[in-house]
């Protein structure tokens, strides 16, 4: 049996936390093979981040905007050996110095079947509202491997959901972040069971 994920999970300003709080508890319950050790946000005061906190996370603000954000990220990722990064509403390109030392242990979350519907601006309800706009009568969410392009890597694994007639963003929106809480999990439970024992 191959040791847990060493998890930490990085956030946007916007942080709303769904994935983080799914994640988190899917981890508390042993229900997954990893341990979430660490948040880091580029804000404070986030609902990721009081959640995190609230659930005895360790969390570290770093600004995407700072001179230093990548050898800072990579510092804070060392120092709590971390051993997969997980991405949920991170708004940034992660800097290469930290792709290139976790090959294949960048996932990221996104909310339609990719590679439909990815790409810069591509997040949010800009989503939806193209899923929607285009006649879709299926949308999803996929986690993938993370990439210096945007929602570019190989997926993990995509959970489909129906489009209905009547949906609008925010109804569809909604549809999509419950499947993701659920897809997330189980994208790091294949990733552990796929990995070299
Ligand atoms: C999710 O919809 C995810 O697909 C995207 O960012 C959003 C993060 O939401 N990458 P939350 O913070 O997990 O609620």
């Amino acid at each position: 049996m191959s040791a847990r994920f060493s998890v930490a999970i990085l956030t946007g300003s916007k942080g709303r936390g769904s994935n983080l709080t799914s994640l988190i508890h899917h981890a508390q319950r042993g229900e997954i093979p990893a341990d979430v050790n660490l948040v880091i946000s580029p804000k404070n005061g986030t609902q990721a981040v009081e959640t995190a906190r609230s659930l005895n996370v360790p969390v570290v603000i770093l600004p995407y905007k700072s001179e230093t954000y990548a050898e800072d990220l990579m510092e804070t990722l060392v120092e709590h050996k971390i051993t997969l990064i997980c991405l949920a509403g991170y708004m940034t390109l992660l800097p290469t110095l930290v792709l290139d030392a976790f090959p294949n242990r960048v996932l990221n979350i996104h909310p339609a079947l990719l590679p439909k519907f990815g790409g810069k601006g591509m997040y949010g309800s800009h989503v939806h509202e193209a899923v929607i706009a285009a006649g879709e009568t299926e949308s999803g969410c996929t986690v993938h491997f993370v990439t210096e392009h945007y929602d570019e890597g190989a997926p993990v694994l995509q959970y489909p959901c129906p489009v209905w007639p009547d949906d609008t963003p925010a109804s569809l929106a909604q549809r999509v972040i419950e499947l993701e809480m659920k897809a997330y999990p189980a994208a790091i439970k294949k990733l552990h069971e796929d990995r070299a024992p």
